[in-house]
């Protein structure tokens, strides 16, 4: 069975590539989206990308990823930091969320150090910049049963 991934991104996340480099790094969302469908691809998953910078369309796509995704990886934005509304969509859809950011919000700025979707999420994933990506993808995998188990 190949499992299907809905990789959901947050609001500013469509300006990376210029967006302050020195706190995301110079790789576009395009580029990172190309590079986390390979990554699935070669753990026999499909990935779905979206992005938008409007909660409602986020919450939209958790509530329509109940008939077809196994589980989500979700950079969130600034959204995880604001958004009980996205926190209850992700607790109502009972789909298993990975959360992931490219920087380490805990070494940020304080109002950054709170997730609101964290309680909500299988874990998170910060601070590895777009591999942050990949291991949200290997997390939600291997959370999903389907990375079989070490030696
Ligand atoms: C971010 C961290 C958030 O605090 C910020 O609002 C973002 C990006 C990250 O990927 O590091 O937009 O989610």
């Amino acid at each position: 069975m190949t499992l299907q991934i809905l990789l959901l991104n947050g609001p500013n996340l469509n300006l990376l590539g210029t967006r302050e480099p020195g706190v995301y790094g110079s790789v576009t969302l395009d580029q990172i989206v190309t590079w986390a469908t390979a990554h699935a691809q070669t753990r026999n998953a499909e990935l779905q990308a979206k992005q938008s910078n409007h909660e409602g369309a986020l919450i939209d796509w958790l509530h329509e990823a109940r008939g077809w995704a196994n589980g989500v990886v979700i950079n969130a934005g600034a959204y995880t930091h604001t958004s009980i509304a996205l926190r209850d969509a992700i607790s109502s859809v009972a789909l298993p969320v990975i959360e992931v950011h490219l920087s380490n919000i805990h070494a940020r700025e304080e109002f950054r150090h709170k997730s609101l979707i964290a309680p909500v999420c299988v874990g998170q994933i910060c601070g590895f910049g777009w591999r942050s990506y990949l291991l949200g993808i290997d997390a939600l995998l291997g959370h999903l049963g389907a990375l079989g188990q070490p030696i």
